[in-house]
C-alpha cells in the first residue's frame, strides 16, 4: 500500500521518528496533499517552531483550529478540492482540560491546577508531552468535523516514549509511591507527618529541609487531590493506548538515510510490532541525489571549462577540485542507497517505503511542501542516477 492508499484508508496518521528527520514537513505534506485532494484535515503538531506555520501560510500556530485560508493555495497555483485546518498542541491545556473532566468536583480540579507541583509536573514530567498529543489524538479522532486527522509527534530521544507514554501515565497514577503518599497523608490528616511511620517522618522534615517548609503541604495537597482523578484518568488511559491499535490509525515512521535515525527506525517499528501496532510506511528524507560518473576525461573536461573560468584559475586543477567534490557527493548518495536498502531488509520488504530527496533549498512554504508530497505520494520519484 503506498502513502496515498494509506491516507484513503486512515482517520489518523501519526507520523513518528527521531528528532530532525522531517516528520513535521512529512506530516504538513500529507495533510496537504490530502487536503488538496478533497478531505478535511487536521494537521496536528507539538512543534511550536514557526516553521511550519510559515510553511503553512500562517503567521503562528495557535492552540485553535485554524483553517488555512483557500486564497494562501491559489496563490501558489494549489487547486484545493478539500480543507486544511492546522493545531498546535498545548500538553499543560491539554493536562488541564484532563484534570477538570475528572475531577469530582470543580474545586478539586481547580485546586490541582493550580498547584505548584502539579505546575511543574505537568511540564516537565517525562513521557507527559507524548501522553498529551495521543490524549489529543484521541480528543479530536471523533470530531466530525474531519474526514483526517495528521499527527506530528515531538521529537522522541527514546523512541518508547511514545509507545509507552499512555501505560506509563497510568503507572504514574497506580504507583506504589503514589499510594504510599495518599495513605500517609490520608491517614495522618493531611498536613501532620506525626501518624506517619518514623522513619517516613524523618526522611520527609529531612526532606523539606532541602525543599523549604510549605512545597511539603503543597506536594501532599496535590497528591491527595489527584488520588481523585484515579479512576477516570487510568480508564482514559488505557483507552487511548487501545485507540492506537485500532484499524483506522496509521504510523508512517520517518527517517533520514542517517545510520543512527535508520538504526532508531528499526528499533522503532520492532516495538510498534510488539505493541500490536501497525508499520503502515517508511519515509526515507533527505536522499542524496547520485550524480552518473563523469564521462569525460580530465583533460577533456578542463578544455570544456577553461573558457569559463578566470584566467588566472588554473582549468586542470579546476577540474581536479571537482572531481573529488562529485566523488564525495557521489559516496555520500551511495551511502544513503545502502542504508536504505539495510532498512528494507531489516524491516521486511512488504512493507511501505518511499524515498523523498534533499532539496537544496529549506521547505518553508505550501509549494514545497507540496513537492515533497509529490514523492510521498508517488507521483514523482527519485531518479536512479542523475547523468
Ligand atoms: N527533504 C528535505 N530537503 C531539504 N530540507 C528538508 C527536507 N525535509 C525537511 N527539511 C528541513 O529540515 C529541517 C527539519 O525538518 P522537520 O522540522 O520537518 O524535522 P522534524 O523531524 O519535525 O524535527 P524535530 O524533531 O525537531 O521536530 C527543516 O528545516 C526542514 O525544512
Ligand atoms: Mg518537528
Amino acid at each position: 500500500m503506498g502513502l496515498r492508499e494509506v491516507l484513503d484508508t486512515h482517520r489518523v496518521v501519526v507520523c513518528v521518528g527521531c528528532g530532525g528527520v522531517g516528520k513535521t514537513t512529512t506530516a504538513a505534506s500529507l495533510a496537504l496533499h490530502a487536503a488538496m485532494s478533497g478531505k478535511r484535515v487536521l494537521c496536528l503538531t507539538i512543534d511550536p517552531a514557526r516553521r511550519l506555520a510559515n510553511s503553512l501560510g500562517l503567521d503562528e500556530m495557535t492552540r485553535d483550529e485554524q483553517v488555512v485560508p483557500a486564497a494562501l493555495f491559489a496563490e501558489k497555483g494549489l487547486a484545493l478540492e478539500g480543507e486544511l485546518s492546522a493545531m498546535m498542541l498545548d500538553t499543560k491545556s491539554t493536562f488541564d482540560d484532563l484534570v477538570r473532566r475528572y475531577a469530582s468536583k470543580p474545586e478539586i480540579a481547580e485546586r490541582i491546577i493550580g498547584n505548584k507541583v502539579y505546575e511543574y509536573l505537568s511540564g516537565s514530567l517525562a513521557g507527559t508531552q507524548e501522553y498529551m498529543a495521543m490524549e489529543k489524538l484521541h480528543a479530536v479522532r471523533s470530531d466530525a468535523r474531519y474526514d483526517l486527522i495528521v499527527l506530528d509527534t515531538p521529537p522522541t530521544s527514546n523512541a518508547l516514549d511514545f509507545l509507552d507514554a499512555p501505560e506509563r501515565m497510568a503507572d504514574l497514577v497506580d504507583s506504589p509511591a503514589m499510594r504510599w503518599f495518599v495513605q500517609a497523608f490520608e491517614g495522618a490528616g493531611k498536613f501532620s507527618f506525626n501518624l506517619v511511620g518514623k522513619g517516613a517522618a524523618f526522611l520527609l522534615r529531612g526532606l523539606s529541609k532541602f525543599t523549604g517548609t510549605g512545597f511539603l503541604e503543597v506536594l501532599a495537597e496535590f497528591i491527595t487531590d489527584f488520588n481523585d482523578l484515579f479512576g477516570g484518568f487510568r480508564q482514559r488511559a488505557n483507552e487511548v493506548a487501545q485507540a492506537l491499535r485500532s484499524d483506522d490509525v496509521a504510523f508512517v515512521i520517518v527517517t533520514s538515510p542517517n545510520p543512527l535515525a535508520m538504526d532508531e527506525a528499526i528499533f522503532f517499528a520492532r516495538r510498534l510490532e510488539e505493541q500490536q501496532m501497525k508499520r503502515d510506511a517508511f519515509v526515507i528524507n533527505g536522499m542524496r541525489a547520485l550524480f552518473a560518473e563523469p564521462s569525460l576525461q580530465e583533460a577533456e573536461l578542463a578544455a570544456l571549462v577553461a573558457p569559463h573560468l578566470p584566467p588566472d584559475v588554473d582549468a586542470r586543477r579546476a577540474v581536479k577540485r571537482m572531481r573529488r567534490a562529485v566523488d564525495d557527493a557521489r559516496t555520500q548518495a551511495i551511502a544513503d542507497r545502502i542504508q536504505a536498502e539495510h532498512l528494507r531488509q531489516r524491516v521486511g520488504r512488504d512493507l511501505t517505503f518511499v524515498e523523498v530527496p534533499y532539496f537544496e533549498e529549506d521547505v518553508h512554504d505550501l509549494a514545497s511542501l507540496g513537492r515533497v508530497a509529490a514523492y510521498l505520494t508517488g507521483d514523482e520519484t527519485m531518479p536512479t542516477v542523475i547523468a
